[in-house]
């Protein structure tokens, strides 16, 4: 069957970007509407209760749209939201976590799988819950709520000092874990996949947005348009600094417009 309504993708701010860059990829002809909600951003340092409630705005907003089908490429949303957003929404979702740990399962060796993200990601355990129930032996799981701000700020260069020294105080227990996998679970993160590689050699690590956008793609009922997929761009705070900032997610040269709105 084909669909031609765009789908959905939010995020806390800028980071879902990453996602919308993979599904672009993977599936040319679709629109795609993108939320950021820039005006609230962090998810990640707030309760379960204000992101349950700032997930609803952000879906109802998406819904408005006529989406097919929601993304929540937020590690923090699709953590400790998603279940309770999920009953209540009428399109299908797919949050970011599914995918990481099946690529997780399926990639590690020694069974010992290392999970980091936001402090809400972290606390809420559906990383780990997730990963014992498909068969890892251990899994060690650390918040690293100083790596956001850094790639905001850019400092993501592989051999930017204070990024090395950041991953390397955060990491110092994954490393000891003798972890061979490393799931990114934060929007963020894969930004720092340099600095995270010569902190921890040899470690795979999983991108998260990467295996969302293949579980998308699998479920989605495609468009039947053979002309190339456009993209809006809305979020809740000043539109013009989210269209500059978004090239650290999308790649220098991309140009984009954003729309502030009010959710
Ligand atoms: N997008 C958030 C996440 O992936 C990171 C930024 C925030 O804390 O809102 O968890």
């Amino acid at each position: 069957m084909s669909d031609n309504r765009p789908i959905g993708v939010f995020d806390s701010g800028l980071g879902g970007l990453c996602a919308v860059n993979y599904l672009r990829k993977l599936l040319p002809y679709e629109n795609i509407v993108y939320l950021g909600d820039t005006g609230r951003v962090p998810y990640g340092t707030k309760s379960r209760e204000t992101i349950i409630e700032y997930a609803r705005d952000d879906v109802r907003f998406l819904l408005s749209k006529n989406v097919k089908t929601i993304v929540a490429a937020c590690g923090t949303v699709s953590s400790v939201a998603l279940d309770v957003i999920k009953q209540e929404t009428f399109v299908s979702m797919t949050g970011i976590v599914e995918g990481a740990v099946s690529e997780a399962i399926r990639s590690t060796e020694n069974g010992v799988i290392a999970v980091i993200g936001t402090s809400a990601t972290i606390s809420s355990g559906v990383f780990e819950k997730k990963l014992y129930e498909s068969g890892a032996k251990r899994v060690v799981s650390q918040a690293c709520p100083l790596l956001v701000p850094l790639v905001e700020c850019g400092f993501t260069g592989k051999d930017n000092d204070v990024a090395k020294r950041v991953c390397d105080s955060y990491l110092g227990t994954v490393r000891a874990s003798g972890a061979d996998t490393l799931i990114l679970g934060c929007t963020h993160f894969p930004l720092l996949s340099d600095v995270i590689s010569k902190v921890l050699p040899g470690v795979l690590l999983i991108d998260p947005a990467k295996q969302t956008a293949r579980l998308v793609e699998k479920t989605v009922d495609p468009t039947d348009r053979k002309t190339p997929g456009k993209t809006e761009y809305f979020v809740t705070d000043d539109a013009l600094g989210f269209s500059e900032a978004a090239n650290i997610f999308l790649g220098d040269g991309v140009k984009i417009r954003a729309e502030k709105v009010n959710l």
